[in-house]
């Protein structure tokens, strides 16, 4: 449709001139904070399953220009595809990929929202799509939410990041009075940064506001052409009638069951103390039965649990260098220490649920939480 369209050329020319995120191309991750974004950990969250080695498909939609090293490092051996509107984003991504020895992505300019008549994805279906700091900048949310869903294969779920009106509040009251100051460019507007007067409410948000500190990001949040909030009912309809039901809220401070997250959420939004963004896990609704049969399976069969792929790369590190991933689910996580490095080592081939020692469970519990652990209905991989 012809007003979107405008706006989405707007969106492009802005990505095309700030390429975001501004990371030094030599930055990189550590290997076991990427371990939440492991696809083999996630599926066995939601499904119960390990998927076949050769069938691991990611697609980063709106991937920017970061995105696809770490989601390499979380899944060397999967087939990612990483898509982005901006050239600028691509190019750089690519580079990042490559400097740090990752050649598993398959980079590809396209809009999410320009499916009809467009083979960029040659009818690939994926099982995890990462669609992170993206839906808010396309205006016609509900074609991405299509398009997104018609990408995941079945029980395949994906990931978003959308802003909240609450959070996002004073970016955006930021971000209009630079539009009525004809504020347009980063010169301008670095400049009145710049000369923001020590205890004024701009000063307090700048020196709050990592973002800020850096070019592209200071672009992000004043400059943007097209930037929604969102309520958590607002989100949670576009949710509804694009056919997707949220899985598990990731933020920080996330409740782990969802009704109570929502609750949680919903009076926040009422007092108005809201800070975080939305960051949740959704899946399409019609695989709910799978994901309902896998709760079942949990409670009456001997269940079996291995060692996060990514967690496994990272462990014989751990007795020399103490390490503590960082927290990627909401929740402080649980550290590692020499004692837990020799139980988490036992995870390395599968071990039944009922073979655990009862000594062990509550740990074993919390590394299943978060994710270090992953839990399966049976051993097996399949071929
Ligand atoms: C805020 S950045 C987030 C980048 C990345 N997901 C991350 O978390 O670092 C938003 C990205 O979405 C891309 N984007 C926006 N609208 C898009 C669309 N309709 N189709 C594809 N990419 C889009 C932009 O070019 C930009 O790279």
């Amino acid at each position: 449709m012809e007003p979107f369209r405008s706006l989405q050329d707007a969106v492009k020319a802005h990505y095309e001139r700030h390429v975001y995120p501004q990371f030094p191309l030599w930055a990189s991750v550590r290997t076991c904070d990427a371990y939440a974004l492991n696809l083999d950990a996630l599926w066995a969250r939601f499904n119960g399953e390990r998927l076949p080695q050769k069938e691991r498909k990611i697609l980063l939609a709106g991937c920017g220009s970061f995105s696809p090293y770490p989601a390499a490092v979380a899944n060397p051996e999967a087939q990612i595809t990483a898509l982005d509107l901006s050239e600028a984003n691509l190019r750089r991504a690519t580079l990042h990929s490559w400097i740090h020895g990752y050649f598993n992505v398959n980079f590809i300019r396209g809009d999410i929202t320009q499916t009809a008549g467009s083979d960029f994805l040659k009818d690939q279906r994926f099982h995890f799509i990462d669609c992170y700091g993206v839906l808010h900048h396309i205006p016609d949310v509900i074609t991405a939410l299509n398009a997104l869903h018609s990408w995941l294969n079945p029980a395949g779920f994906m990931r978003i990041m959308v802003y909240s009106q609450s959070a996002r509040r004073s970016a955006q009251s930021i971000r209009t009075a630079m539009r009525m100051l004809g504020v347009h460019t980063l010169r301008e507007l670095k400049q009145l940064c710049r000369n923001a007067p020590t205890g004024s409410r701009f000063r307090d948000y700048l020196d709050a506001t990592p973002e800020a500190d850096f070019d592209s990001g200071l672009a992000d949040l004043f400059l943007h052409p097209y930037a929604k909030t969102y309520t958590l009912e607002a989100l949670l309809k576009i949710l509804e009638i694009t056919g997707f039901e949220p899985l598990q809220f990731i933020h920080w401070g996330a409740l782990p069951e969802i009704t109570s997250e929502i609750a949680r959420l919903k009076k926040l939004e009422k007092s108005n103390e809201l800070r975080s963004n939305f960051i949740l896990l959704v899946g399409r609704k019609q695989d709910t039965k799978i994901r309902i049969e896998w709760q079942k399976i949990k409670n009456r069969q001997d269940t079996v649990i291995t060692l996060n792929p990514v967690i496994q790369r990272s462990l014989p590190w751990l007795p020399f260098i103490p390490l503590k991933p960082e927290p990627k689910l909401g929740f402080v996580n649980p550290s590692i220490n020499d004692q837990d490095k020799r139980l988490l080592s036992r995870f390395r081939t599968p071990v039944r649920q009922t073979a655990i020692k009862p000594a062990d469970r509550d740990r074993v519990e919390q590394y299943l939480q978060a994710l270090f652990l992953i839990e399966t209905s049976r051993p097996n991989l399949s071929p």
